[in-house]
């Protein structure tokens, strides 16, 4: 099969990677300092959110609190690799969206300020770092986005399990992300993990007998969604919230399900930037991120993730997460396997050389 995508994206990580060494090189050494003093009144925001959600986001609170907000989408991996390459020269002061194992990947190599908000108080114990290195602003469970009509045509129904989707039926007919570049994928990475009873060797060769299933590996999570609608392929293994929005963007024949041995899920969180330049302004923006007002934007865009805090209203499309079954998902280990794990995963199962 071809997978041309994990090249060109392992040298754009490794590019990122070395901007990163070469940053911190010749970092000064402020990471961490206190930069309150200078703040601007800006938030420079990493958001790994949807595009139209970081933008009604950062206008929001622009509105409500006066201050200026600009923000770069970015996936997970881009998201970790940019604010490490700003180590002593902070890019971002915060970084908001984007599954928590980033985020605690990050914290491992002291890229976050640990950040109580006032406001995290609200929050459950589960949707919160212990150290106060990130905070949970919502909840969001892995699913088979299916193209019905295409399965249809290869004489298949959608799959119900993560065992359906090794069908040799569905060689090239699966669309997923590099779990270097998403926190989508690397969820489904470390939940075949899980499922393996935390053993990693196990979780890739899930994953290595789902590769010639694989049309491409994508570089944002959600792309597959539009993949699967366009009838490229014929299953997107991302966020079940990602293709009920694709179904209202007019794509009726896509369909959810969730696969019976259990799913992953993400805690999409919110941190302090080490070293951001407005520090203070960063934390107003974690403070209201962590408010109802904050937490009820997302289906006004057709994000249909969990709110994480409690008294934020719900929409009906989204999920409801004990009605799925879900795997445990600690994103503290998940995220301080990660980097080894994706290097593993490039070159076990996406560089592998055929056999
Ligand atoms: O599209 C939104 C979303 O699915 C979030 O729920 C999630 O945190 C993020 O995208 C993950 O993006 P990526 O897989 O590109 O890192």
């Amino acid at each position: 099969m071809t997978t041309r995508f994990p090249g060109r994206l392992a040298a754009i990580t490794a590019a990122l990677l070395a901007t990163g060494l070469a940053a911190s090189g010749c970092a000064r050494e402020d990471a961490g300092t206190d930069n309150s003093a200078t703040d601007g009144g800006i938030v420079h925001v990493a958001c790994g959110a949807t595009e139209d959600w970081c933008a009604a986001t950062t206008k929001k609170f622009s509105e409500t609190s006066g201050l200026k907000a600009d923000f770069v989408r970015l996936s997970s991996g881009e998201a970790l690799a940019r604010i490490k390459a700003g180590k002593g020269n902070a890019e971002f002061d915060v970084w908001y969206g984007g599954p928590a194992d980033g985020y605690s990947a990050a914290s491992a190599e002291s890229l976050l300020e640990p950040y109580v908000s006032p406001n995290a108080a609200a929050i459950p114990v589960k949707y919160k770092d212990a150290t106060g290195a990130w905070t949970g602003v919502y909840v969001g469970a892995l699913g088979f986005c299916s193209n019905q009509k295409v399965l249809a045509e290869r004489g298949l129904s959608v799959p119900q399990s993560w065992a359906d989707l090794h069908n040799p039926k569905l060689a090239k007919e699966i669309g997923i992300a590099h779990p270097s570049t998403s926190g989508t994928a690397y969820t489904a990475l470390w939940t075949q993990v899980q499922l393996a009873g935390g053993d990693q060797g196990k979780g890739l060769d899930y994953m290595r007998k789902l590769h010639p299933n694989v049309l491409q590996y994508t570089k944002s999570g959600a792309a597959p969604a539009q993949m699967t609608a366009r009838g490229e392929v014929a299953v997107g293994v991302i966020f079940s919230h990602d293709c009920v929005a694709t179904i209202e963007a007019g794509f009726p024949d896509l369909k959810v399900t969730f696969p019976a041995e259990g799913s992953g899920y993400e805690t999409g969180g919110v941190a302090l930037v080490k070293g951001a330049k407005n520090p203070v302004s960063g934390k107003k923006f974690i403070d209201w991120a962590l408010t109802t007002e904050a937490q009820e934007i997302g289906p006004t865009v057709k994000a249909y993730q969990f709110p994480t805090h409690p008294d934020a209203k719900v929409s009906d499309k989204v999920v409801k997460l004990d009605s799925i079954k879900l795997v445990e998902y600690d994103a503290v280990a998940a995220g301080e396997a990660k980097t080894a794990l994706n290097k593993r995963f490039d070159a076990e199962v996406a560089q592998a050389p055929k056999s």
